[in-house]
């Protein structure tokens, strides 16, 4: 027998945001397509590496004896994900669980529509296992509504080390070292910098050159805080130029392109570097590639005293139905037991959110990701990547994306206009 999603909505605490209205519109009782014993979870882990790592988890669950249907929706960095998962949510029939990051988790908890792992939690010890920085995100109204899968890096600088040799260069440890090796792979003969036009690319590699640029206190300031005089002043203006000069970089077919196709012209000699978060490790690895040997890592030029962290999380929808409550509990449960957390991570190219596994299987980037981790949240210097849904909530992100896929593209745009434009990105969204 189907079970039933009904989502019991909180009225009082809704966000008055467009979504949160249709919802309260449109929600009705609906049958959900999953049966009684088994998990419907979305994602967007759709790249060769994203792809191995997710069916570690089907795995899992299938030899526990729960059935696992796959939800998943194509499109880095997730917007296309959200899109869908809004939709089923708002016909009353969302998912067992889904990806849901950052403060957006917050927002479906404020909605009324997430369940409670505090049970799982507390018979698993997740206070005792998970960083306090990591746990307080897994929290809506002190109980446990996701569960972390892992702990990407943003600001991090991939290369092919034959391309480097190629054209005599080292790996830039700053932004004018990457123009000048940039300079010499193009007289080689290569691809500089591989990319994909898309905003949320644009926006990632924005959020490094920001980092790398003007350093990690004006990062807080002006991306994560929205301080409209960080946002629209001197340093945001002199971040904004060295952006725009990456496209110098850049070839002519990047519009459009997928992040994983990019990270294939690395891995094939076609390009010589490629700023992306360790998402891009996964590919390298299902590549069959050695890293420190067929590929280097390093912190983005400029960022070695920061970690720009994007945590994966499974949320879990509340529903009805004892069953689907017990695979949702046993997903949340295995998603933090060692044997998970190891062999997800490996594939996608994360480390654990536990910071207590053994990590000898792991390579010397995720090694040197766990070791700077540590050391930027003793030392300052840990800030959520507002490209990947940890800064920011979704309204404010998708209009500062607007702002810097417009300004990247546009030949004509100063820096001057987009500094301005992107105060009023924070303040309209904002309400
Ligand atoms: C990020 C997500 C990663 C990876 C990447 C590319 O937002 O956190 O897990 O999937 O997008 O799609």
């Amino acid at each position: 027998m189907p079970s039933i999603n009904m989502p019991v909505l909180n009225v009082p605490t809704f966000k008055k945001s467009a979504f949160a209205l249709a919802l309260v519109a449109g929600t009705t009782m609906a049958a959900s397509t999953t049966q009684a014993n088994e998990v419907e979870v979305l994602h967007w882990w759709t790249s060769g590496g994203e792809a191995r790592a997710a069916n570690v988890l089907k795995d899992l669950m299938e030899a526990e004896g729960y059935g696992w249907q796959d939800f998943a929706v194509a499109g880095g960095g997730g917007e296309t994900a959200m899109t869908v998962l809004k939709s089923r949510a708002m016909s009353g029939n969302p998912p067992s669980a889904a990806q849901i990051k950052g403060p957006e988790i917050q927002e479906w908890g404020e909605l009324g529509l997430l369940g409670n792992l505090d049970e799982v939690a507390t018979a698993e010890g997740w206070n005792e296992l998970l960083p306090e920085r990591v746990a307080n995100i897994m929290r809506h109204d002190g109980q446990y509504v996701a569960v972390p899968v892992n702990v990407h890096r943003v600001n991090w600088l991939w290369a092919n080390p034959e391309v480097l040799d190629a054209a005599g260069v080292e790996m830039p440890t700053t932004l004018d070292e990457l123009f000048a090796a940039g300079e010499a792979i193009r007289e080689a003969g290569f691809v500089p910098l591989a990319h994909g036009g898309q905003a949320w690319q644009d926006a990632t590699i924005f959020e490094s050159v920001v980092l790398g640029s003007q350093g990690t206190e004006f990062y807080q300031q002006a991306l994560v805080e929205l301080d409209p005089e960080a946002l629209g002043g001197e340093q945001m203006i002199a971040a904004l130029e060295d952006f725009k000069r990456l496209r110098e970089l850049m070839d002519q077919g990047m519009s459009g392109r997928d992040w994983n196709i990019a990270t294939a012209m690395v891995i094939e000699g076609v390009a010589g570097f490629q700023l992306m978060g360790d998402w891009a490790k996964g590919e390298f690895t299902a590549a069959g590639l050695t890293a420190g040997e067929d590929y280097l890592c390093a912190a983005a030029p400029g960022t070695q005293d920061a970690f720009t962290f994007n945590i994966d999380s499974l949320a879990m929808f509340r529903v009805t139905d004892d069953a689907e409550r017990d695979a949702q509990q046993t997903l949340a449960r295995l998603v933090l037991e060692p044997t998970f957390q190891e062999a997800f991570n490996l594939a996608k190219g994360s480390i654990p959110a536990r910071p207590d596994l053994d990590m000898s299987e792991f390579d010397s980037c995720a090694k040197q990701s766990l070791a700077d981790f540590q050391r930027t949240a003793d030392e300052g210097g840990l800030v959520p990547s507002m490209a990947h849904g940890m800064a920011v909530r979704a309204d404010v992100q998708g209009a500062i994306f607007d702002v810097v896929t417009n300004y990247f593209n546009d030949t004509n745009m100063p820096a001057e206009e987009a500094a301005k434009r992107m105060v009023s990105a924070a303040e309209t969204a904002s309400f």
